[in-house]
Formats: structure tokens, C-alpha cells, sequence
């Protein structure tokens, strides 16, 4: 990990949602703990004067940001500049490297289309801004692996790798983070997160929420696009990759990718897609639509560890419940010891990810208080609240300030996770309707019919 500290941070966007609903609140939580005592420059096509933007910023800490800080919030407008400006005008970087004065060694943040990524890098580097600078950038990261190996070009014309962040909201979470703290830091894991013990894996992302104001932009995704090929994947890799030597960014990262280089189909019925009634009436969606808002994978691992291991991979808009889990059933004991009949998987491992706890819970099987040995199955579990925590965004940007990689994904892992995409996205089959409140489409259950069956999770733990 380097410890570059950056001089400058330059928002690309800072007139956007995304800085309404997610920079704004993490930068006012960075000035709270005096992580960003440096120039705050917005960069945005509106023709905006400084005090607007500070209104905005106090709008976006009142709505999306727990409140305004006096203190934090008035540190950050006496850092707040303002750069008005069309990205496609080299008179706009002009005017952001005289804004930007003695910096040297600024972070360039494109929270912009990704339409724009290409054509920003380029008019930061022939205006001398990208000199001694670090960039980063939001999904989606490309639309298959030949845009994507395209955008890293374009990206890596002007910076080396190690000063791209590539942001993948998921790899900030407290709960994600808490898996691989997780497995490497309790010895009793080890001996059993292998193909010997655990029968099959499954990854769940259920919203129970529509597309709502973004149909236009999810008409672009669908949901492989849309999180399985960045947060999903990552989650597989952080519980599927090996010890890594040190826990140091290249390390970690070095390791991820081994998995999704890894990554086979289970072979022709691997692949069920599914969009909720109703999505072709929602604005911007085309009546004729064929994105998916639903989709459920089975993947195998090809890995000494994994080898023959399902992977169940599942996400969904307008599902039962809002809940991100990772699910794990252990292999049933040897020998059915005391005749009954044991419940599918009475021992698992489960990890609740969101949105608002991070959960740690093992299923187990008890003895039932009385004469007969019969049990039951219980769940012991630990539940935390991550709603007071750091958000994903905070912990990104001060990573990135600081130089640290680790939480960022690296050009080899997006491009491996892209060709798996494109894979599956070839042979897929149109996406079959499912009922909004459901669990998507029935044939989802096949995928899942010989380990059990889907875990349904629910809010809450
Ligand atoms: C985003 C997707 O990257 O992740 C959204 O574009 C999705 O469609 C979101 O809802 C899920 O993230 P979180 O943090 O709300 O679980």
C-alpha cells in the first residue's frame, strides 16, 4: 500500500446524485475526523457560483448526511472551489489547473457518465492536470470485456496503475470487509471453508425495490451488468480466494483474481433470467423490453479448495425483501447417529451483508430438552448495526486520498470478471416474468433443487 497523500481532491460531477446522495455526506464525516485538509475542487457543467454549491452540499448533508456539523461542514466550504465548465472544452481544464495552484499531486474523481471517462482523462492529461495525479472512477466500468479492456487503455495512456482507483461501493461496506477479517482471523474457519466441508455456497442481492428513477440507465445494465459483475463477484472472491501473504493491496488483489480466472459454468442450465412485471411501464424502460432485473447463476470454482462446490449467485429488483447474504451449508455429519431426520442443511455458516447489519450466524443442531434425542436446530448469532458506522463512500475516498489500493478493483479482475459476463450474457435465454413480491421466476428453483433450495433472507438479521 503507498502512502501518497494527495494535495488536492478534484469532483468531476459535483452538481450530481451522486455527490448529492454519497460524496458530500462522506466528505463532511472526512473533514469530522481531519482526513481532508486540502482544496475540495467541483468540477460541473452548470454555471453555478460557489455559494450555490455550498447550499447544495448543506441539502445534501441535511437529507442524505445524518445533518450538518457546523464545525466539519464550515472546514469544508472554506476548502470548496468551484470549476464551471464543459468537459469537452480545454478552456475548463485551463481554468482547473490555475485553480488548482501549487497542488501537485491531485485525486481526480470522475462521478460522471461513464460516456465521459475517456474524453475527461484525455483533456487531463493534454492540460497538465494529470500530471502527478491519481483517478478514480464509479461503474460501470465498460458493458463487455472489449469496452472495458478499451476504457483501461484509455486509462492507462495517462496513469499507471497504481494511481487508478476503481470504485466498487460493495469492497467499502463494513459487513464485506468483515468477511475477509473473517476468514483470516479465526483459526477454527480454515479447516472447514473447503470443498470437504461445505456442500454448496450461495450469494444473495434482493431488493425489494424497483428501478425506480433510473429505468433509462437500467435499460443500459440489467442486473448481470448492474451488480453481478462488480459487487457480486467480488463477494465470491473475497470468500473463495486463498490466505493472501500479507494484507497489503497487491496481495489481496493477486488473489481475487486467481478466483475469477477460475470461475467455470456448471454447463447449460446455469442461467435463469428473470424482469418483474410492471418493469416495461416504468419511465424510460422500453415496452418491449428484454433486460433483466432478476438473474441467478450456479458456478463452480476450479480450484483445489472448491473444486465441485456450487456457487448459487442471485440478485433481483422487486423481490420479497430488501437483503444481501452470503450462505453457506456445511456437509451433513458422516452417520445419521440418532435416526431422525435432519432437516436440509442443519449446519451452516451465515454472513447477512446488508443493508443496515452485518451479521455473523452459525446453524446448529441441538439436543431437545427431554427423555427422547431428538433435536432441534437453532442459530447462534452475532448482529451488529452498521448504520453509525463508516460509510462505503467515506472509507473509499480516504483510502484513495492516502494511495491505498486494496479496497479498489484492479484492471485484471474487472476485465475477468467482464469475460464471464459476456459468457453467460451469450448463451442466455430472454428473461422469464416474475410476480413483484416474489423470489423471481419459479425456474430459479431448479438451479438451487439439490442443495436444498434457495435461502430466502429476510430484513433484520
Ligand atoms: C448499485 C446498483 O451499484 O448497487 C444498484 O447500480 C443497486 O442497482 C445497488 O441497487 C445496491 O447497493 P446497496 O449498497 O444499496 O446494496
Amino acid at each position: 500500500m503507498s502512502d501518497a497523500n494527495r494535495d488536492a481532491l478534484v469532483i468531476f460531477g459535483v452538481t450530481g446524485d451522486l455527490a448529492f446522495k454519497q460524496i458530500f455526506p462522506a466528505l463532511q464525516n472526512l473533514a469530522r475526523r481531519r482526513r481532508l485538509e486540502i482544496p475540495v475542487l467541483g468540477v460541473a457543467r452548470e454555471g453555478w457560483s460557489l455559494e450555490r454549491l455550498k447550499e447544495r452540499a448543506k441539502a445534501s448533508l441535511e437529507q442524505h448526511g445524518g445533518g450538518v456539523d457546523e464545525h466539519a461542514f464550515s472546514q469544508l466550504c472554506e476548502r470548496l472551489r468551484y470549476v464551471p465548465g464543459d468537459y469537452r472544452d480545454p478552456e475548463t481544464f485551463r481554468r482547473l489547473r490555475a485553480t488548482l495552484g501549487a497542488a501537485r499531486a491531485p485525486l481526480h474523481y470522475l462521478a460522471i457518465a461513464p460516456s465521459l471517462f475517456t474524453e475527461v482523462v484525455r483533456q487531463l492529461d493534454e492540460s497538465g492536470c494529470a500530471r502527478g495525479a491519481a483517478v478514480m472512477i464509479e461503474k460501470p466500468l465498460g458493458r463487455d470485456l472489449a469496452s472495458a479492456q478499451a476504457l483501461n487503455e484509455s486509462l492507462r495512456r495517462v496513469f499507471d496503475e497504481s494511481q487508478i482507483f476503481r470504485i466498487d461501493h460493495y469492497l467499502g461496506k463494513e459487513p464485506v470487509q468483515n468477511l475477509l477479517y473473517f476468514r483470516f482471523a479465526n483459526s477454527f474457519l480454515e479447516p472447514l471453508w473447503n470443498r470437504d466441508r461445505v456442500a454448496s455456497v450461495q450469494i444473495t442481492l434482493a431488493e425489494a425495490f424497483g428501478v425506480e428513477s433510473r429505468g433509462r440507465l437500467y435499460e443500459e445494465l440489467g442486473a448481470l451488468r448492474d451488480v453481478v459483475q462488480n459487487h457480486l463477484l467480488q463477494v465470491v472472491a473475497l470468500l473463495a480466494m486463498e490466505p493472501p501473504v500479507a494484507f497489503e493491496s497487491e496481495a489481496l488483489r493477486n488473489e481475487k483474481v486467481k478466483v475469477l480466472r477460475a470461475i467455470r459454468r456448471a454447463g447449460g442450465a446455469d442461467l435463469v433470467l428473470g424482469q418483474y412485471e410492471g418493469y416495461r411501464t416504468e419511465e424510460g424502460v422500453a415496452a418491449d423490453s428484454v433486460v433483466e432485473t432478476y438473474a441467478a447463476l450456479r458456478l463452480g470454482i476450479e480450484t483445489w479448495r472448491w473444486a465441485g462446490v456450487p456457487f448459487l449467485v442471485r440478485t433481483g429488483k422487486r423481490l420479497a425483501a430488501t437483503a444481501t447474504e452470503v450462505y453457506a451449508a456445511l456437509r451433513e455429519p458422516p452417520q445419521r447417529l440418532f435416526g431422525e431426520t435432519l432437516p436440509a442443511n442443519g449446519n451452516y455458516l451465515r454472513f447477512k451483508l446488508g443493508p443496515d447489519r452485518v451479521a455473523t450466524a452459525l446453524g446448529v443442531r441441538v439436543k431437545q430438552p427431554g427423555e427422547e434425542i431428538v433435536g432441534r436446530s437453532e442459530e447462534l448469532l452475532m448482529c451488529d448495526e452498521t448504520m453509525r458506522s463508516m460509510s462505503a463512500y467515506e472509507r473509499l475516498i480516504g483510502d484513495a486520498l492516502r494511495g491505498d489500493q486494496a479496497l479498489f478493483a484492479r484492471e485484471d479482475t474487472v476485465e475477468a470478471a467482464w469475460a464471464l459476463i459476456d459468457d453467460l450474457r451469450g448463451t442466455a435465454r430472454p428473461p422469464e416474468p416474475y410476480r413483484p413480491g416474489s423470489w423471481g421466476p419459479a425456474s430459479a428453483e431448479r438451479l438451487a433443487a439439490d442443495v436444498g433450495g434457495w435461502h430466502n433472507s429476510v430484513a433484520g438479521c
